[in-house]
């Protein structure tokens, strides 16, 4: 597929499989795999290999086939949004929010339909969804007949890895969908493993404040892919992850009254697990889990998740994906995220010109920034500015440096900002909350924080010295020989370099 053609966009899973496939990004495997571990180790092999995503169309002891790796390349996470660059994403939004001064009265407007922009695309219900062509309910829910993956050796059990989970804000009636694992128990329980900081622990909160004990829950596994990713957005709350990926697929996205309560699930899903979590029951213990940081994560206490019905297309299609050590496919949903979210960053932090998040931070523990430096004590103020932001408040170190640096360049980043630090005078700590996969932090959920400045330093910072220049090339020079050098090194190889 041409990387200009005009993008289309998954109404579904099969119909996201074809563009893969016609993208030659499809790998399809008949030979029966077991999910427990097995599959684990074939996908992480091909994720570390780059390879396609992968369908496993035999999956022991399951009717369901079992499609993973799917947002596993940068070229497959723009085919899931529909797009040939991730970063038209966050430009689309930085294009919402500029405004210029109006000049004329009937100026004053035009803003409106740009602004209208993010809610042009809002859900529509419909009756009748795909994903409700099966129902099953009372003795006939069985969550065996889903090929659960258990992931890792010391994993306390099989674990659905990309669902969405929908919850209802008891009070506003607005829904979250939130990516939250769930440890399967048993035929009809799950585990409900929604962190402290997250959308669904904040609605579960409130249920159980205004003492209702059923707090209706219900579960999409499948779908389109632009939805799938947006339950893993770190969308402020309140923000509607269905607007979001409307706006993300230029395209509304269908929903569906569940069968046994009033939330609204997407009709195009593959699955749909209907339940409740009853707040007044005690906290069951989930995991271990092999997670994203590369460690198990200890087992603690959690909600429990219990299934009444599930719903599903007749030929439903079982998604997933493995964690573990990076890089793995989630490093490439952190990507998108990145790309689309340094747009609201910038609005919030303007001298802010792009950020990373490299894989091997697994998003909490280390972010590039690099900034326009006007002032003194502008680094601070932007690590400051992070630790107050939405989730990125839970960072555990921040690298700032100057604008000219490429940011995804982890090499050039550490270069730069370690020859510019004096330690001491560069390096500040503070203290907040941590993801709670921090094992390291003395705490649960509280930790300390590091920022360093790796910006050209003034005077008023505390530089009295001269500041020497970066080495560059006159352009004349390079001009010069961009003319021969591919003629004069045609006959040579092309080696890694240091690496
Ligand atoms: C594959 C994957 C698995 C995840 N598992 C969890 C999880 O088990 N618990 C959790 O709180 N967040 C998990 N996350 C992160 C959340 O999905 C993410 O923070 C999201 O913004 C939460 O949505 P919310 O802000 O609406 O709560 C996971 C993300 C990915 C990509």
């Amino acid at each position: 597929m041409s990387k200009d053609k005009k993008m289309e966009v998954a109404d579904n899973l099969r119909e996201f499989m074809d563009i893969l496939r016609e993208a030659g990004e499809l790998l399809e495997i008949k030979r029966e795999v077991d999910p427990c571990l097995e599959i684990t180790e074939i996908a992480d092999r091909a994720v570390k290999e780059g390879r396609e995503a992968i369908l496993f169309h035999n999956v022991k002891n399951s009717p369901f086939p079992l499609l993973i790796n799917m947002f596993g390349s940068k070229r497959r996470m723009e085919l899931s949004l529909g797009v040939n660059d991730l970063n038209e994403i966050g430009d689309r939004i930085m294009d919402l929010m500029k405004f210029k001064k109006p000049e004329k009265f009937s100026d004053k407007f035009d803003i409106l339909p740009k602004l209208m922009e993010i809610a042009k695309y809002p859900p529509k219900t419909v009756k009748k969804a795909p994903c409700q062509e099966v129902i099953l309910n009372n003795e006939e829910v069985n969550l065996d007949l889903i090929p659960v993956v258990t992931c890792w050796p010391k994993d306390a059990g099989p674990f659905i890895t990309l669902p969405m989970v929908i919850t209802k804000n008891p009070e506003t009636g607005i829904q979250n969908i939130g990516m939250y694992r769930l440890q399967k128990y048993d035929k009809t329980s799950t585990g409900m493993h929604w962190h402290l900081h997250k959308g669904g622990a904040k609605h579960y909160k409130m249920y159980k404040e205004k003492n209702i004990s059923r707090m209706p829950v219900a579960v999409a596994i499948g779908g389109d892919p632009a939805s799938i990713y947006s339950a893993s957005a770190p969308l402020p709350p309140e923000i509607s992850e269905y607007i979001f990926s409307g706006f993300l697929r230029r395209k509304n996205i269908e929903l569906v009254k569940a069968t046994q309560s009033d939330l609204l699930v997407p009709a195009e899903a593959d699955f749909i697990l209907e339940g409740f979590v009853d707040t007044s029951e005690e906290l069951k213990l989930e995991g271990m889990f092999g997670d994203h940081t590369g460690f198990y994560s200890l087992a603690d206490y959690y909600p429990v998740f219990h299934v009444t019905a599930i719903t599903h297309r007749k030929n439903a299609v079982y998604p997933t994906t493995i964690v573990g050590i990076p890089p793995m496919e989630d490093a490439w949903m952190g990507f998108a995220t990145e790309r689309i979210f340094i747009a609201i960053t910038r609005i919030l932090i303007p001298e802010i010109t792009d950020f990373h998040m490299p894989p091997e931070g697994t998003f909490h523990n280390l972010i590039f920034v690099k900034i326009k430096k006007e002032y003194p004590g502008q680094a601070m103020k932007v690590m400051h500015g992070i630790w107050g932001l939405g989730l990125m408040a839970l960072t555990k170190i921040i690298v700032v440096v100057d604008d000219f640096i490429d940011i995804q360049n982890a090499q050039e980043v550490w270069w730069y900002a370690l020859a510019n630090i004096d330690p001491q005078r560069d390096i500040i700590f503070s203290k907040g909350p941590t993801d709670i996969l921090d094992h390291a932090s003395s705490e649960f959920a509280f930790h300390t924080k590091m920022g360093i400045d790796g910006t050209k330093k003034m005077p008023e910072e505390g530089f009295k010295r001269q500041w020497p220049d970066v080495i560059s090339m006159d352009s004349a020079i390079k001009e010069k020989v961009n003319s021969y050098y591919s003629e004069i090194m045609k006959d040579s190889k092309h080696g890694k370099g240091f690496r």
